[in-house]
């Protein structure tokens, strides 16, 4: 059976009997290597924490203890935990809530904000891509430009404001997070930031729902990918789904309570000439609880031209490993094609 992914799959997922999933959602035909049936490894315990209060802590040796787990993280895996975040636990799980209230609308009330162009602020959808795929992911998705100018859905009651909230919120982590990291590099502290203009830096909010699924091995909920943008910032509601890969294999997440799940994108990658890699994750799916995830990316304004540092690089033992691209270019090449691995990086090399 093939169903055209015009409707959304948690709806598809309601229907009554769904005892298999249609052909033109199995993964594990196309991409065997890809798919989830490769055990996870069980690293899931040592996946690196960042203590978010040591990092501006005004004690000179806590913040560079801080620092110094956090570039080892980003060097080593590209992905890491951070508690002490100061986000309220009850912001985060509105964020949650909201975003169950968005899926749970009407397949009409959620049409008005399906979005056609890759840059339109509001687009909701499902899959990734559905005009460039042949087999499609058991995701629904709702993306949303929230700085420098900051959109949201008019539904349901009261997200937009606990939207606005959130990203400010994470937003001061983030900016935390690369003041540590330009540190670490043996930058300035705001290097980073005035670099990439981060004041008009791009911030977009990615919500996803991810239902359950009755042949779980043979799906995937999102397909093994590197994000744009320097740090993606993610929240969940206690399902797992999400694994990143270290070190060759895939790793399942299990994440702290209350913390936030971070991964490194490519233009970290481009910006310091290939010592901080981005981070290549996926997300499988189960047949027992739908999974909710929110992630918000950060990246440079759109308008900066990305390349690698200039402190980073130097011309005989270390040149410029990546071309210079406009991000919002970049951007849009990303959201255009198939989400496969580290292809739209591979494109600047
Ligand atoms: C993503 O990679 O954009 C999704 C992450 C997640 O659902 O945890
Ligand atoms: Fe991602």
């Amino acid at each position: 059976m093939i169903i055209q992914p015009s409707i959304s799959v948690k709806t598809l997922s309601e229907s009554p009997n769904l005892k298999s999933i249609p052909s033109n959602y199995v993964n594990s035909a196309i991409y065997p290597s890809d798919s989830p049936t490769s055990e996870p490894h069980d690293y899931s315990n040592s996946i690196p924490t960042v203590d978010f209060s040591q990092l501006i802590s005004t004690d000179l040796h806590q913040r560079s203890e801080a620092i110094n787990i956090l570039n080892k993280a980003c060097q080593n895996w590209g992905f890491f935990m951070v508690v002490n975040h100061g986000i309220p636990e009850n912001l985060m799980k509105g964020v949650i809530d909201g975003t169950q209230g968005f899926f749970d609308l009407k397949e009409e009330e959620k049409k008005e904000f399906e979005g056609k162009h890759v840059l339109d602020p509001i687009r909701c959808g499902t899959s990734f891509n559905i005009s460039k795929e042949k087999v499609f992911f058991w995701r629904d998705y709702l993306k949303v430009f929230v700085h420098p100018h900051f959109h949201s859905p008019s539904k349901p009651q009261g997200y937009s404001d606990i939207m606005w909230e959130y990203c400010e919120k994470s937003r001061q982590v983030a900016k935390g997070l690369l003041d540590g990291i330009s540190e670490g590099l043996g930058l300035e502290e705001c290097y980073l930031e005035k670099a990439l203009d981060m004041n008009s830096g791009f911030q977009i909010f990615i919500a996803n729902y991810y239902p359950r699924c009755p042949q779980p091995e043979l799906a995937l909920g999102i397909p093994p990918h590197s994000d744009h943008g320097l740090l993606t910032l993610i929240i969940q509601n206690q399902v797992g789904g999400l694994q990143v890969q270290h070190q060759g294999k895939w790793v399942h997440v299990n994440a702290l309570p209350n913390s936030l799940l971070v991964n490194t994108g490519d233009h970290l990658e481009i910006f310091t000439n290939g010592k901080i890699k981005s981070n290549v994750h996926r997300v499988v799916v189960n047949n027992t609880s739908p999974r909710i995830s929110v992630a918000v990316a950060h990246g440079p304004s759109l308008e900066a031209i990305v390349s690698p540092a200039s402190p980073l690089v130097q011309s005989e033992s270390n040149p410029p490993a990546y071309m210079p691209k406009k991000y919002k270019d970049y951007m849009e090449m990303q959201q255009s094609n198939q989400l496969h691995q580290k292809s739209i990086l591979e494109q600047v090399k």
